[in-house]
């Protein structure tokens, strides 16, 4: 099949291809300056990475303590590459599972007051096993709108129902349970523990109150949260003291473990029921041996050092009351990152071209990630970050606000 380009006429619409020939947004973006994703970062120095020669102040980098730079959980990883390789090459079913595995999985599960843990290659494929494998035919998940895509695709690898109500609103998730109250399913109700977007916090004591009302289980996202939240690190459970309630916790290594996995901590037999079910757990590599041990480090000193937690909060207070003082709107973040609402996409895209221009690596968001019109600079200042680098972000957008006529 001839190869076209979408400026040259006649593309056969019955060809799979036709709409990737067609599309130009990116190529137009790029072409003028305006596509701010897919940037390749060099060698990081600190908080700053060097992108084609140039420094940038990166806010918005997910490692939420800065573990990525601590020389223990980089040095953690290369005796496991040493003594068993650099991959696993095979799924955990089969060749894949290593003492390692397991030493992670029962650390995991002590930390977060689980019977039982069980670890992903990523956190997007521990939401496909979970939800995949744990909700049938007919059975019914409720999911705030808001919730994260590896949600969604794990409830459209299901055989469920998909009931989605609307963001934050208990009231309409009420609603919709009290419409299945007589149907004798199972029900579980879905929710990002801190949303990925805005950095809301799931109002986790009246979610389980309704689940406990409606005979519904709870399932929580805590990808944002394991490792920040609470004062021993253990998410938004322990934030609420609602630890003995949350049914199930999925999350990721990919944040504040400064790692990359996934993990689900829950009841022995659930845990196992997902291990022997999930296709996306059992038909992928298991998590290599490097990243494992670092992962391992990075869970000790998250769970015996809350002094990386009381700087992170410090500096995430410092910069939200500068971005309010300025007269930004932070929204109702309480987690660890903190948006900017902007609005539109172009005014996105525009407010982050100029922030870029002044050396700071912060990104846009657009729909589907949010609601249209509701398009934010997603950041998240890290333990590490020093009151000097939050001034000169600070700085940058009080220039960049001003400009815009965002702020006075
Ligand atoms: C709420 C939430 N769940 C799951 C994931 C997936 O995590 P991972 O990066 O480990 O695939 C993310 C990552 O962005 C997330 O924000």
């Amino acid at each position: 099949m001839d190869t076209k380009t979408a400026t040259e006429p006649g593309l056969d619409p019955a060809d799979v291809f036709t709409k990737a020939f067609e599309y130009t947004r990116v190529n137009d973006l790029r072409q003028a300056g305006l596509f701010p994703f897919f940037q390749p970062l060099g060698a990081q120095f600190g908080n700053e990475v060097d992108i084609e020669g140039e420094r940038k102040l990166m806010v918005c980098s997910n490692d939420y303590l800065g573990l990525s730079q601590d020389r223990r959980v980089q040095q953690a990883g290369i005796p496991a590459l040493e003594e068993f390789g650099t991959s696993c090459t095979g799924s955990r079913f089969l060749n894949g599972t290593l003492s390692l595995h397991e030493e992670l999985e029962h650390d995991l599960a002590e930390f977060l007051h689980h019977d039982s843990a069980l670890t992903f290659s990523t956190g997007f494929l521990g939401s496909l096993s979970v939800l995949s494998a744990l909700v049938g035919r007919r059975e019914v998940m409720y999911f705030d709108r808001e919730n994260h895509a590896s949600l969604y695709d794990g409830a459209r690898l299901s055989w469920g129902e998909l009931r989605k109500f609307r963001h934050g609103d208990l009231d309409h998730l009420e609603f919709m349970l009290k419409r299945d109250a007589d149907k004798n399913v199972g029900k579980l109700i879905v929710t990002d523990g801190v949303f990925s977007m805005s950095g809301e916090l799931a109002d986790l004591p009246g979610i389980i109150e309704l689940a406990r009302k409606y005979g519904a289980r709870v399932l929580v996202d805590d990808a944002h949260a394991t490792g920040v939240m609470g004062p021993g690190g253990r998410g938004t459970p322990e934030h609420y003291g609602v630890e003995d309630e949350v049914d199930l916790i999925i999350g990721t290594f990919s944040k504040a473990f400064a790692s990359v996995g996934g993990f689900l901590a829950g009841p022995v037999d659930v845990v196992d029921w997902v291990k022997y079910m999930a296709r996306p757990f059992m038909f992928t590599a298991a998590l290599p041996p490097a990243q494992v041990a670092s992962t391992k480090k990075s869970l000790e000193i998250l769970a015996t050092e809350p002094e990386h937690r009381e700087r992170l909060w410090k500096r995430v207070a410092m910069f939200r009351e500068g971005l309010s003082g300025l007269g930004f709107d932070t929204m109702d973040s309480a987690g660890p990152i903190t948006p900017v609402l902007i609005g539109e996409v172009d005014d996105a895209i525009a407010f982050w071209k100029q922030i870029w221009d002044r050396g700071i690596f912060a990104l846009p968001t657009a729909p589907p990630a949010v609601p249209p019109n509701e398009c934010l600079i997603r950041m998240a200042v890290n333990a590490s970050h020093t009151r000097e680098e939050i001034d000169r972000v600070l700085s940058a957008f009080a220039d960049v606000g001003r400009n815009m006529g965002m702020i006075s």
